[in-house]
């Protein structure tokens, strides 16, 4: 089949290739010409495990195209997926000047019929006001085309998106037009081969599963933070409540870890756009409320702990941080909870040495001019003469350090661990002094 994909960031990329992996020919659309001449030289502007390989290999067999050409993008593909970013405005409300756009455009140019999938984050009714926009431009153009929209959200994790793509836990269609629905499912069923997994819905209902998904999660997150805050208080340990309440299968082990708050394009900006949506229909999500506000106090957390040790003046102070992208293997720190960390630091006078696996050159543009903040050449590195070690990402190769040189690096042996990494006892057995988030 002959796909179309707007958009060549996370969603639309790993979209695209996959998409193209299976056998489809794919044309990725976007207006940034800079990024089309990147694709179209192999190279990948994200960091994604897995995603490059499978680009270049459906790049040589000649069924991933890259272009910026509207026009040739719109008429070449009889679905089109619209996989464009959806920032917060100023009103935390999802900005969808980038969707319409999209959808405006496929108005003006299409001449056959077209499934228009919206895979962007949209608040509810926007498959609606993109179905509103083509038809406005047809009616501009005179023309009769006949088209659907259909919405299918995302729930790929950045670091494990070719995966998620690859073998979703569910693929949500939003839709009421049959031939859309079975046409999506057979692009789909590649993908959900084995597994009754592919859910037809109307476009409101799976725009709301996407929120309420995310929305969700973040709740867990931030439910188990203050949990922690407490156990830290009553001398209780979060890790072995998180055990005790995972085993109940009402509750499950997943997304039930304690750590320095969440980050990342998703969580953030998605529970305030629900929060946004519930406002403008008058109805008061306080669950969700709160859950926000948690997350910008444990966001926080980890500097309060520093000044609780080192005193609020950290002047003259250094101290190194592993990681910096919002989570691990990414190198995305949208919203990341190293930001706020860095930021304070520095108004309380301290500098930071930051060491991350991948993350480091995004940190060099977004500090850019800041000479407090240095990048050390490996996690050791980052901790000589530094003040104290500050864990912000749970990267894989920060689980187990040798300890003993950990402490002889530092100028004080003290390890904020943001992430919960280890074992408290056995870190203070190398003479550490260990302050995790929630641990005995
Ligand atoms: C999320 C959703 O998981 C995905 O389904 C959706 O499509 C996009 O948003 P992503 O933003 O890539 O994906 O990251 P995710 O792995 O969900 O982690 C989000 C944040 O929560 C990270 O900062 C992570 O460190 C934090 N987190 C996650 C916790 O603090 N505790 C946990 O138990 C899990």
């Amino acid at each position: 089949m002959n796909i179309t994909v707007i958009g060549t960031g996370y969603v639309g990329l790993v979209t695209g290739t996959c998409l193209a992996e299976v056998g489809n020919d794919v044309l990725c659309l976007d207006v940034d010409t800079a990024k089309i001449a990147m694709l179209n030289d192999g190279r990948i502007p994200i960091y994604e495990p897995g995603l490059e390989q499978i680009a270049a290999r459906n790049v040589a067999a000649g069924r991933l195209r890259f272009t910026s050409d509207q026009r040739e993008a719109v008429r070449f593909g009889a679905v089109q997926f619209i996989a464009v970013g959806t920032p917060p405005g100023e009103d935390g409300s999802a900005d969808l000047q980038y969707v319409l756009a999209a959808a405006r455009n496929i108005g003006r140019h299409m001449d056959s019929r077209t499934i228009v999938v919206n895979k962007s984050t949209v608040p509810v009714g926007t498959a609606d006001a993109v179905d509103a926009v083509i038809r406005e431009e047809l009616a501009r153009r005179g023309a009769d085309v006949d088209f659907a929209v259909v919405s299918n959200p995302e729930f790929l994790k950045e670091g494990a998106a070719v995966e998620d793509f690859m073998r979703p836990d569910r693929v949500i269609i939003g839709a009421d037009d049959p031939q859309a629905i079975a046409c999506l499912r057979s692009i789909y069923s590649a993908f959900v081969r084995n597994h009754d997994r592919l859910m037809v819905m109307d476009t409101r209902s799976a725009e709301l599963t996407k929120y309420a998904s995310n929305a969700m999660l973040a709740t867990r997150i931030s439910f188990m933070n203050e949990l922690a805050n407490l156990a830290d208080k009553v001398g209780a340990d979060i890790e072995r409540v998180r055990v005790g309440i995972g085993s109940d299968p009402r509750i499950g082990f997943d997304f039930l870890y304690a750590g320095c708050g969440y980050g990342g394009s998703c969580f953030p900006k998605d529970v305030r756009a629900l929060l946004r949506t519930a406002g403008d229909n008058g109805v008061r999500l306080g669950v969700l409320e709160a859950v926000d506000d948690a997350n910008e106090a444990q966001k926080r957390l980890l500097l309060d702990k520093i000044k609780a040790r080192f005193g609020n003046d950290l002047k003259g102070r250094r101290f190194a941080m592993w990681g910096l992208a919002f989570k691990a293997n990414t190198n995305d720190m949208r919203a990341a909870t190293s930001r706020v960390v860095i930021k304070g630091l520095f108004d309380a006078g301290a500098r930071v040495v930051g060491y991350d696996p991948v993350a480091m050159p995004e940190a060099r543009r977004l500090f850019r001019n800041d000479d407090r903040l240095s990048l050390a050449d490996s996690a050791m590195d980052a901790l000589r003469g530094a003040d104290a070690l500050v864990i912000v990402t749970e990267w894989k190769e920060f689980r187990s350090p040798n300890h003993a040189m950990v402490r002889e690096l530092l100028r004080h042996p003290v390890i904020f661990d943001g992430r919960n990494l280890y074992d408290p006892e056995s870190v203070r057995g190398y003479g550490l002094e260990y302050i995790g988030i929630g641990r005995r």
